[in-house]
């Protein structure tokens, strides 16, 4: 069974009901926004999957979708076998997801924020594990302190943390480092290594490229809403002349002739790494 499984997705955001009105009032029919148009992916467990794409290109659209967040305007979306819409709360719970935005209640502290969220999955006692998390994210001495008292690195360290309290099969990382100094970039990649080799499935999205390529076993990237480029990462470097990541990124973003050739059909780029893997 697949990690994760999205078939034929599409969103498009519509106005509020409220602003739909006041624009047909005006003789005016709004229209939608598409951000994601017609994508499909399978992430098997145990995989390191970068999905990465230039801003709005519809990646935290996509997590959002996953996660439940947000829903599908076509198509489905499964984790862990579980559809998101139809089978929320095991969907959810087989998922850990690191929002971009900072978003937590300053009154808690670390301690209690992570105790908070264990709650929501059912879970009493994970103290044991929670001092794992915090010993691992650099967090372990601020764990009294108030999340309004952090600065904005050791808050996004809370975030990855509250994602991990439910040991999570699939772990979703929606820019992790950004704004987060040197030091925890490397305990956070070994943290996040050590839990993809035990069998965590980890989805990440970045914009530092050098991460994902170091990273990631295989790569999605996604422009306007539609993806443009699936394979392994040492495939993707190699077809677009071996320079980086970067150099691949930019040349398929910019729809290079070469990068156009190879990234033509993702769908059989997809099948061809998963019948090498099995
Ligand atoms: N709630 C919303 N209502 C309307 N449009 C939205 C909403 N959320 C996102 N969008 C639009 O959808 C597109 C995709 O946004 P999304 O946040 O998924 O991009 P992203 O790939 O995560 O970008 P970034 O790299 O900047 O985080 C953008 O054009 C954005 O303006
Ligand atoms: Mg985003």
């Amino acid at each position: 069974m697949s990690a994760v499984c999205i078939e034929h997705l599409s969103k498009i955001y519509t106005p509020r009901e409220g602003l739909l009105q006041r624009l047909r009032n005006r003789g005016r029919e709004p229209r939608g926004f598409q951000a994601l148009d017609d994508v499909s992916l399978t992430i098997q467990p145990g995989e390191f999957f970068g999905l990465l794409g230039p801003n709005g290109a519809g990646k935290t659209t996509m997590i959002s979708v996953l996660a439940g967040l947000s829903s599908a305007t076509s198509g489905r979306v499964s984790v862990c076998g579980y559809d998101v819409s139809e089978q929320y709360a095991q969907a959810r719970r087989s998922l850990g997801v690191v929002p971009q935005e900072l978003v937590f209640d300053p009154f808690f502290t670390v301690r209690e924020t992570l105790r908070i969220q264990s709650g929501y999955f059912g879970l009493r006692r994970n103290d044991d594990w929670i001092d794992e998390i915090l010993a691992n994210l650099g967090l372990a001495d601020k764990a009294d302190a108030n999340m309004r008292a952090l600065s904005g690195g050791m808050k996004r360290r809370v975030l990855v943390a509250q994602a991990l309290v439910h040991r999570p099969p699939v772990i979703v990382l929606d820019e992790p480092t950004a704004g987060v100094d040197v030091d925890l970039r490397r305990s956070l990649w070994e943290f996040i290594s050590a839990l993809n080799k035990k069998g965590h499935t980890i989805l990440l999205t970045t914009h530092y490229l050098e991460e994902a390529e170091a990273l990631c076993g295989r790569i999605a990237m996604l422009k306007a809403g539609r993806i443009v480029a699936l394979d392994t990462t040492a495939a993707l470097v190699s077809r677009m002349g071996g320079a980086d990541l970067e150099e691949a990124f930019v040349r398929i973003m910019r729809g290079d002739p070469m990068a156009e050739r190879d990234a033509a059909d993702p769908a059989s780029a997809n099948d061809q790494v998963l019948t090498e893997q099995t």
